[in-house]
């Protein structure tokens, strides 16, 4: 009896041993796959459609000077790309802190980045009024607007969606996508980032597309 009440004693130990084993990789796994679950989640699935090599393009836009602003004028540098409006009560501003503290983070490295706030509301973000709004943040974040149609195409190129919302007593909020899109100096699509994503990962992929 006694080697029995052992034997299942013995049996129980391996169950317990097995199963923290077992909670070790598991908690291992999520740990070091963090990195790549961010990655997909972090993207709009219109972003998801596209093939990597396909995020971005050309751009007609217009800077917060009322200057044309192109996919030409990021030449040689890596960018970072934010699309927002600035009367989302949220997100946008979230993330454009989020942005102005990573670039604080990577110190003299933020100088080698273009930094770019896309309007997703060109009818209310005039070059004014993102010109105001913006220095409240880094002002290294650039804004970019343009016509309907250009916001729309530039959209599209990043896989960015956007859809006005009207509100209950008047006026209309936008619904939009907010992953921000690091792209190598030459415009390619490197990888997001989003405010969900924790400052040491979001820091160490900034640092990086700087080295590019
Ligand atoms: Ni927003």
């Amino acid at each position: 009896m006694n080697g029995d009440l052992q034997d299942s004693r013995l049996k129980a130990f391996r169950l317990v041993r097995w199963l923290s084993w077992g909670l070790v990789a598991a908690v291992s796994a999520a740990f070091l796959l963090n990195g790549g679950y961010s990655y997909f989640t972090s993207l709009p699935k219109q972003t998801r459609a596209l093939a990597p090599a396909s995020i971005g393009g050309p751009f007609q836009l217009t800077d917060t000077d009322g200057r044309r602003f192109t996919e030409r004028d990021l030449a040689g540098k890596a960018s970072v790309i934010f699309f927002g409006f600035t009367n989302c009560p949220d997100v946008c501003p979230t993330t454009l802190i989020d942005i102005g503290r990573w670039l604080a983070a990577i110190e003299g490295d933020a100088d080698k980045l273009n930094v770019l706030f896309i309007t997703v509301d060109p009818k209310r973000d005039t070059p004014q009024h993102m010109k105001e709004y913006l220095s409240s943040f880094d002002p290294r974040i650039r804004g970019l607007t343009g016509t309907a149609g250009e916001i729309a195409a530039v959209a599209k190129a990043y896989g960015v969606f956007y859809k006005e919302m009207p509100l209950k007593g008047g006026g209309y909020t936008m619904d939009h996508s907010s992953a921000v899109y690091l792209m190598d100096p030459d415009g390619r699509f490197v990888e997001p980032v989003s405010s969900q994503t924790n400052d040491e990962t979001a820091i160490k992929r900034l640092r990086s597309l700087a080295k590019l």
